[in-house]
């Protein structure tokens, strides 16, 4: 992907940013030269993603399960006292698999609520003490299920609901501090493990991208684009904001269902 913003100088965290989309954020602003961090459980996958962030300059990993507030606190700490204060943290850490309500156990929903929910909320609150004040912007992952009802996700549409109303909340509270949080909502994107969980076959995938009004699903990069946009000057007036990067696919009710 070609950048477009210049994060020359510029810090940026990324929960959740060693697979997929999240991987593709950080790469995002790695490419347009920020100075990047990641987290997530997998020493293995933080290992690799730090390798192929690090080609332009040092990138920074840490293993931690966001359930883990001390870990979270920790790992934005030492990255602070690397980098100095923080100009944008991405919050992507999710678990999905597709479950009807019935079969679910009490512990399948709670995981999936501990993740996605309260994850955020300990990122969020981990990262607020390092943010650059003024300037500083915080950028939450969402998904269509938070404004769609889906069978075989109550436990992702609760949680991903909840992720949409901390953004809000912190985005009042977090204002007058010179704080801007935002939210990034992908609709399907190809090659990553959401969609094959959700999508596994080749009919499935066709399906969901003839359901998306731009006739194709999406990559990282077109969620990427919009967090450089989220996370810099030119978006300085936006705050609370749930910014759809899906081809238009919430338009139509997100259609593909499950
Ligand atoms: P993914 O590759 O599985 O990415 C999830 C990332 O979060 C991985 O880096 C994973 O690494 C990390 N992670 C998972 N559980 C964690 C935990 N408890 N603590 C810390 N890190 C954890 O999935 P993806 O499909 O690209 O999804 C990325 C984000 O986009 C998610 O927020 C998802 O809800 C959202 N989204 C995806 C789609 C889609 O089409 N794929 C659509 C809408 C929204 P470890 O395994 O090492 O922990
Ligand atoms: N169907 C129904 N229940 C399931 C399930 C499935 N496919 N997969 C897991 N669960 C249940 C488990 O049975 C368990 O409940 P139980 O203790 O009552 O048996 C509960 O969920 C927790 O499972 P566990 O494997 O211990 O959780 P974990 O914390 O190791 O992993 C998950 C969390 C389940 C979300 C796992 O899928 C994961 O790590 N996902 C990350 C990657 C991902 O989902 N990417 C897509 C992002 S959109």
């Amino acid at each position: 992907m070609t950048a477009t913003f210049d994060y020359s100088g510029r810090s940026v965290f990324v929960a959740g940013g060693t697979s997929g989309i999240n991987l593709g954020i950080a790469e995002a602003f790695a490419a347009a030269g920020a100075q990047v961090g990641v987290g997530s459980r997998s020493q293995e996958k933080v290992d690799a993603a730090v390798a192929r962030l690090g080609d332009a300059r040092p990138a920074f990993g840490y293993v931690f399960d966001v359930r883990d507030t001390e870990a979270v606190t920790g790992a934005l700490s030492g990255f602070a006292e690397t980098v100095g204060s923080i100009d944008v943290v991405v919050s992507g850490a999710a678990g999905n698999f597709p479950a009807l309500a019935r079969d679910i156990s009490p512990n399948g929903f709670k995981a999936v609520v501990d993740i996605d929910l309260i994850g955020t909320y300990h990122v969020m609150k981990a990262a607020y003490p390092h943010m650059r004040r003024p300037g500083g912007s915080l950028i939450n992952i969402s998904a269509p299920q938070a404004q769609v009802a889906m069978a075989q996700q109550i436990h992702v549409c609760a949680a991903k609901a909840g992720v949409d109303m901390v953004t809000r909340c912190l985005a009042i509270e977090w204002g007058s501090e010179g704080l801007r949080v935002n939210g990034v909502c992908p609709g399907p994107i190809d090659g990553t493990e959401g969609m094959a969980r959700l999508a596994p076959t080749p009919e499935r995938r066709a399906q969901a991208a003839a359901s998306v009004p731009l006739g194709r699903m999406g990559v990282p990069a077109d969620v990427a684009a919009v967090c450089l946009f989220l996370g810099s000057d030119a978006a300085s007036y936006v705050n609370g904001a749930i910014v759809p990067a899906d081809g238009g696919w919430l338009l139509s009710g997100a259609p593909m269902g499950l």
